[in-house]
């Protein structure tokens, strides 16, 4: 396809989460369809896209700072266009216009299959938002390199946690085809994917016409080629009994699971409208620990929300030291304007918020140790993801249960290669493995 009948170029970066990172995949799929081609160097760029996120205040200063910075550039490149994609597009489109009025566009989450025809137009100050939605029928996010993918299986959300602004800058939930994701692994699989990483807000809510979330499962497990699918994030009100048995079944899938709890008080997670209490989630943690015992579990949490007791941490504290989590993100809460809790009255100053974060960063940094520790002296299978940048002989790969490992090849590796080690030791939060013979 053409793009004015002369090659231009474009750069993109991004912020957020790992659904960002996908649809920044798809959005170059897309421009590289219409003939765009890829820059290392927004000073080269004819096209500087910002691929935002909203979910904490920093991210969005970030974001603002950078677009500032970009903007400098069109001082020297009057005909070269900016443009802002993500969570920010929906949530921040005003003042977005209004502290940075030569913006080119805005685009939000289901609008990127319209930014060539964008791009094509003369016209400044272009936004799209939700009123039109889209789940990309048919199209595929095509730049990939490695031995891993994500995959997005559902766009949006139906739950509407307090605290969070997702469900306002990504809209309900929409599941996309099981036959587009079969197609999308197909095609990720015929270029050596062998882990796929299937995405959603709440992603074994997935339902489609065409399939329920196990069937999806399956019909991915099912395509040659892919040893090891992974999902990110599920929520605990849909591992039912069933379902946990179900997925059990399908050997494919990896026993490491990140299960964000937010908080250990049934109380708090009342206020967050997470839809569960402490005893359904450790019921579910449990449920997944009877069908893979030895299985890695990772999870967010939230310090700080508005209400929060002292009890309420300490229970958070002691949920921790119950579920023993191999990995966490732990965050200060952060309101967001326009979310349920942005209402509510913040009750925990600063200081008290960050000390809370940091007992909470201390304790799970030490079970990070711990649950690392415990695997020196096993057999791990590595899937090579690439050398590192320190030592050509150097491999970095991932265990099944996601966990980082350097081994030494001493030969070249290659990527995608799966091989069977032995871990000898742990340096900070990796592991080091030495390649078993065979
Ligand atoms: N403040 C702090 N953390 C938040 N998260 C989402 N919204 C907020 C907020 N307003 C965290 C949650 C979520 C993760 C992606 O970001 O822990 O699971
Ligand atoms: Fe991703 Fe949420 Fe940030 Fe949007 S607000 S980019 S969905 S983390």
């Amino acid at each position: 396809m053409e793009n004015d009948g002369k090659d231009k170029n474009y750069y993109i970066e991004t912020y957020g989460c790992q659904m960002n990172e996908y649809d920044s995949a798809l959005v170059k799929g897309l421009l590289e369809d219409h003939g765009y081609l890829p820059v290392a160097r927004p000073e080269d760029a004819d096209v500087v896209l910002v691929n935002t996120c909203s979910v904490r205040e920093k991210a969005e200063e970030t974001a603002i700072e950078k677009l500032r910075n970009f903007m400098g550039l069109k001082k020297h490149r009057r005909d070269m266009k900016l443009g802002v994609l993500g969570c920010m597009s929906e949530n921040r489109k005003d003042a977005l216009f209004q502290r940075l009025p030569k913006l080119d566009m805005i685009v939000g989450p289901d609008h990127y299959d319209r930014i060539p025809e964008l791009l094509g137009l003369a016209g400044r100050n272009l936004a799209l938002g939700l009123s039109e939605r889209s789940v990309y029928e048919g199209s595929f996010a095509a730049t990939v390199s490695g031995a891993s993918a994500f995959v997005a299986v559902q766009r949006g959300c139906n739950f509407h946690c307090a605290y969070c602004i997702v469900p306002s800058t990504r809209g309900p939930e929409k599941s996309r085809k099981l036959a587009d994701v079969v197609e999308e692994v197909r095609r990720l699989a015929a270029k050596g994917v062998v882990e796929v990483n299937l995405l959603g807000q709440t992603v074994n809510a997935y339902r489609s016409p065409d399939g329920s979330w196990i069937e999806l499962l399956r019909a991915v497990a099912a395509v040659s080629g892919i040893e090891r699918i992974r999902f990110t994030s599920p929520h605990p009100r849909y591992f039912t009994r069933r379902v946990v048995e179900e997925m059990a079944n399908i050997p494919q899938v990896m026993p490491h699971f990140h299960l964000p709890v937010q908080s250990g008080s049934t109380e708090l997670l009342r206020a967050m409208r997470r839809q569960y209490g402490r005893t359904h989630y450790l019921d579910t943690v449990a449920r997944l620990r009877e069908a893979y015992p030895d299985m890695a579990i990772t999870t967010d949490i939230i310090a700080g929300f508005p209400g929060e007791s002292l009890e309420d941490h300490r229970e958070t504290l002691s949920l921790m030291e119950e579920v023993r989590f191999d990995q966490a993100f732990m965050f200060a809460y952060s309101p967001r304007p326009g979310t349920p809790s942005a209402l509510l009255e913040e009750t925990i100053d600063a200081a008290e918020k960050g000390r809370r974060l940091a007992e909470i960063i201390e304790l799970q940094h030490e079970h990070t140790r711990q649950r690392l520790d415990a695997e020196v002296g096993k057999t791990v299978e590595v899937l090579l993801e690439g050398p590192s940048r320190r030592e050509a002989r150097e491999w970095i790969g991932k265990t099944p249960h996601f966990r980082k490992v350097i081994l030494d090849l001493g030969e070249a590796g290659s990527v995608g290669q799966r091989v069977q080690a032995k871990v000898v030791a742990r340096r900070g939060q990796v592991l080091w493995g030495e390649p078993l013979p065979g």
